[in-house]
C-alpha cells in the first residue's frame, strides 16, 4: 500500500473507533445528541486521532487503551469547530461540505452540542480505566486526562480562542508575538495534546513526552499557519469551509503580518523540524514522518 492508501485505510479505522463511542439518539435530550453527531459524522481528517494513535504505536502501544482518548480528542476538536463557527465568534455557514451545525439546528442548541461534546469527550476519555489492566495503567490513563484538560482549556485551545476573538478588535496593536500566541493556543494545543496522550497511554518516559511536546508544536503552529494560507489561497469545494473568513472578521493572520511566501516558508522549515526530531526517536514511525510531511502540501 502507499501512503494515501494507507492514510485512506487508518482514517476508516479511526472512523470506525469514532462511531462506537457516540452517544445513542434517544430520550428527551434527543435533539442535543442528535447536533453532537451530526458534527462528529460529518468527516474531516481526523488528524489529532490519528496523531494519538500513531504517537501511541510509535511508543510501543498495541492495545485499545488509546482507543476512547481518540474519539474524546475528535469530539472536544469539533466542539471546538461548532462554537467558532457560531455568529458570536466566525460566523460561517458551511464545515466539511455542508452546512453548520448553528445552520441545521439553531444557535442554542449548537451551543448545547458543543457544551455536550466537551463533556461528553471526558466521559469517554474516563472510559480508558475499564481497559486499563495494572495500577501502571491507571496511572498513564489519569495522566492523559490531566494533558486533557489542560490542553483543551484555558492554558490551550479556549484561551487562544479568547485572545483569537479579541484581537479582531485591535488590529492595529497585534504584535507577532500575540499572533503566536494564539496559534500556540488556539491550534497548537491540541495537537500537543493528541501526540503527548499517545506517548503518555504507551509508557514514554518524561524526556520524550517532551519532546514529543515540540515536535506537536511545530506541526500544530504549521497547521495553523497553513490554514491562515488556504484561508487566502483555497477553494470552498475543496476546504469544504468558506475562504475569506478570515478577511470578513478582521482577522490578522500568518498572512496578513508576514506575507505568503515568509508563511509558507514557515510551515516547510516548522514541519521539517518536527519530523527531524520524530525520527530521532528509537523506535521511528515512518508513517507519522511522511503524515508530517505531507501536511506541507496539504489543500484542505
Ligand atoms: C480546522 O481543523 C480548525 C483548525 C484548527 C485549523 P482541521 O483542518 O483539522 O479540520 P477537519 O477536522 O479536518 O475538518
Ligand atoms: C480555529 O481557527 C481554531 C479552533 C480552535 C476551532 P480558525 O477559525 O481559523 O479555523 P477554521 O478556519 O474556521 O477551521
Ligand atoms: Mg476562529
Ligand atoms: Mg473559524
Ligand atoms: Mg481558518
Amino acid at each position: 500500500m502507499n501512503f494515501e492508501e494507507t492514510l485512506r485505510e487508518k482514517t476508516k479505522q479511526i472512523e470506525a473507533v469514532l462511531e462506537s463511542f457516540l452517544p445513542k439518539e434517544e430520550g428527551f435530550q434527543k435533539t442535543v445528541i442528535e447536533a453532537m453527531n451530526y458534527s462528529i459524522l460529518a468527516g474531516g481528517k481526523r488528524l489529532r486521532p490519528m496523531l494519538l494513535s500513531e504517537t501511541y504505536r510509535m511508543f510501543g502501544g498495541t492495545d485499545r487503551l488509546a482507543d476512547s482518548f481518540m474519539a474524546a480528542v475528535e469530539m472536544i476538536h469539533n466542539y471546538s469547530l461548532v462554537h467558532d463557527d457560531l455568529p458570536a465568534m466566525d460566523n460561517d455557514e458551511y464545515r466539511r461540505g455542508r452546512k453548520t451545525t448553528h445552520v441545521v439546528y439553531g444557535e442554542g442548541m449548537a451551543v448545547l452540542a458543543g457544551d455536550g461534546l466537551l463533556n461528553y469527550a471526558f466521559e469517554t476519555a474516563c472510559r480508558a480505566f475499564e481497559e486499563a489492566r495494572s495500577l501502571e495503567e491507571y496511572k498513564r490513563v489519569a495522566a492523559a486526562l490531566t494533558i486533557l484538560g489542560k490542553k483543551a482549556g484555558i492554558y490551550g485551545m479556549i484561551g487562544g480562542q479568547c485572545a483569537d476573538i479579541e484581537a479582531e478588535k485591535k488590529q492595529d496593536t497585534v504584535t507577532p508575538d500575540m499572533l503566536l500566541f494564539i496559534h500556540e493556543n488556539k491550534t497548537a494545543a491540541l495537537i500537543e495534546c493528541a501526540m503527548m496522550c499517545g506517548a503518555v497511554l504507551a509508557g514514554a518516559d518524561e524526556r520524550q513526552i517532551a519532546d514529543v511536546e515540540k515536535c506537536a508544536y511545530n506541526i500544530g503552529i504549521a497547521f495553523q499557519i497553513q490554514d491562515d494560507i488556504l484561508d487566502v489561497t483555497g477553494s470552498q469545494e475543496i476546504l469544504g469551509k468558506p475562504v475569506g473568513s478570515d478577511a470578513k472578521n478582521n482577522k490578522i493572520t500568518f498572512v496578513t503580518m508576514h506575507g505568503l511566501d515568509q508563511s509558507q516558508e514557515m510551515v516547510r522549515s516548522l514541519s521539517r523540524e518536527a519530523i527531524a526530531l520524530l525520527s530521532s526517536f528509537p523506535s521511528r514511525n515512518l508513517f507519522l514522518e511522511k503524515l508530517a510531511e505531507q501536511l506541507i502540501y496539504r489543500e484542505k
